[in-house]
């Protein structure tokens, strides 16, 4: 299967983007829906490769799962007949330990393979495990298997307080609260808005999850059960790629539909780098070149601050600054796969050392004292960028590789095409529509 982009780039982007349903609620709400009684329907799923990965894995489960049009799934789960998450499919997801939630509701006890390692850090879910156990899930981990046994000795309940917040671990554990017959409270949550549309989902079809400041109270909820379809939100992390995409290439882009509350320290930031930005109607964007970019530092955090999904996309701007900048990732170790591979560009970005007070508790991973981190670069603006080989190994950089090559001089290769296409729907078609000179090979 072609899984390379030959690019050729150095041409400013113009034209309109329509953005896809977010792949962080797609894949959230297509397993709550196997909690569900009778039909599900979600619109605006984007047909991405981490979603389409999680229909084969629930369709093994005996779930019923077809896209009725190009972007609306009907989920079925009345069949669901197996209790064990398939080790090859588990480990191509990482979202499927999100699965306890589902088979818990349905069988009282199953077995969930450890996500394991990831391309972006450790990402342990230990804190998901403690999570799980507070709230009275028993669980053991075979080490030779690599998979968690679950069981629910009674109906969950309780308080958990996460040590640092974690997004999928907020989402999971205020599903298991949904089997509660009283009350869970889940504190020091997550606050993505991804988050509050997988609540807006659930409470449409009778949960009852009250969000309050950094905290999350589940109390006894009706059987699931959908009135009507649910369409998920937009996608911000794809407006960040194009949007940066499009001031970085001298060029011209109207993205939409989006909710400016989804983006608002993104849009304060590019403003804040001297990129067009203008609020058109119908929660439309236009993102565009008008002169000089100056450079800005950014340190990522959870939200509202600027998220670690756009730091890659960040670096390509600032490879177009007048002078230097910094990103700071403090949500997760080793997220700059695309360093090295920006390098064969041309582009000058070097790892630098910045001293943190309290490492601990300023990353949001698991800091070690012993280790060594890289954390931060400093990306030397400015610079004609020409064409090379790259090799994407994660979602978000190979975004930033692809939208490097697009800004080089000469025809590039990129590959590993299906890790940016995890993610991001139609993205040739998409590049292609804004005159970018892109094909599959
Ligand atoms: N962490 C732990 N232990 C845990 C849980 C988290 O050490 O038990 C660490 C992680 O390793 C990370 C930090 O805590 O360093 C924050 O992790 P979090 O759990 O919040 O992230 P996540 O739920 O695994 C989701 C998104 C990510 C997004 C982050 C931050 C999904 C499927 N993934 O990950 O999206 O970057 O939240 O908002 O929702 C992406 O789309 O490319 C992507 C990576």
């Amino acid at each position: 299967m072609a899984d390379s982009y030959l690019i050729k780039g150095g041409k400013p982007l113009k034209g309109e983007v329509v953005l896809s349903g977010a792949k962080n609620v797609a894949l959230k709400t297509i397993i709550a829906a196997l909690m569900f009684e009778g039909n599900v329907t979600l619109k605006n799923i984007p047909r991405i490769n981490d979603v389409l990965d999680l229909i084969e894995l629930i369709k093994s489960l005996g779930v019923k799962a077809s896209f009725i049009e190009k972007n609306t799934l009907l989920i079925n789960s009345s069949n669901l007949n197996n209790n064990r998450v398939d080790l090859q499919y588990g480990s191509k997801i990482r979202v499927s330990f999100m699965l306890f939630a589902p088979l818990l509701h349905r069988f009282g006890e199953c077995y969930v393979p450890n996500p394991g390692g990831c391309r972006i850090g450790a990402r342990p879910i230990d804190r998901i495990i403690k999570g799980l156990i507070a709230l009275g899930i028993q669980i053991d981990y075979d080490t030779e298997t690599g998979y968690y046994h679950a069981k629910i000795l009674s109906k969950p309940k309780g308080k958990y307080n996460f040590e640092k917040p974690s997004h999928t671990g907020t989402e999971l554990l205020m599903m298991i609260g949904l089997m509660s017959d009283d009350e869970v409270e889940i504190n020091n949550v997550a606050n993505e808005p991804e988050i509050d549309d997988l609540i807006l989902y659930l409470n449409s079809a009778g949960a009852n999850i009250i969000e309050e400041k950094n905290k999350i109270i589940v109390s006894k909820s009706t059987e699931l059960k959908q009135k009507e379809a649910f369409t998920i939100m937009s996608d911000r992390n794809e407006l960040v790629t194009y949007a940066t995409l499009a001031v970085a290439s001298g060029g011209d882009v109207t993205i939409g539909p989006i909710d400016e509350n989804l983006i608002t320290s993104f849009l304060e930031i590019m403003k804040k780098a001297g990129a067009g930005v203008e609020e058109i109607s119908n929660y439309k964007y236009r993102f565009f070149y008008q002169g000089k970019i100056k450079p800005v530092n950014i340190e990522t955090s959870p939200h509202p601050g600027f998220m670690t999904d756009w730091q890659p996309s960040w670096a390509i701007l600032m490879l177009r600054a007048t002078g230097t900048s910094i990103i700071h990732e403090r949500v997760f170790e080793n997220r700059f796969s695309y360093v090295e591979e920006l390098k064969k560009l041309g582009a000058s970005i070097d790892f630098i050392d910045v001293a943190v007070e309290n490492p601990e508790i300023f990353y949001h991973f698991n800091h070690e004292k012993d280790r060594t981190y890289q954390q931060t670069i400093k990306i030397q603006g400015g610079i004609e960028l020409h064409n090379a080989i790259l090799n994407i190994s994660d979602l978000r950089a190979g975004a930033a590789l692809a939208c490097g090559a697009l800004l080089a001089t000469g025809e590039s290769v990129v590959n590993g095409a299906s890790i940016l296409e995890r993610g991001y729907e139609d993205f040739v078609e998409k590049v292609k529509k804004l005159g970018g000179q892109i094909k599959k090979a």
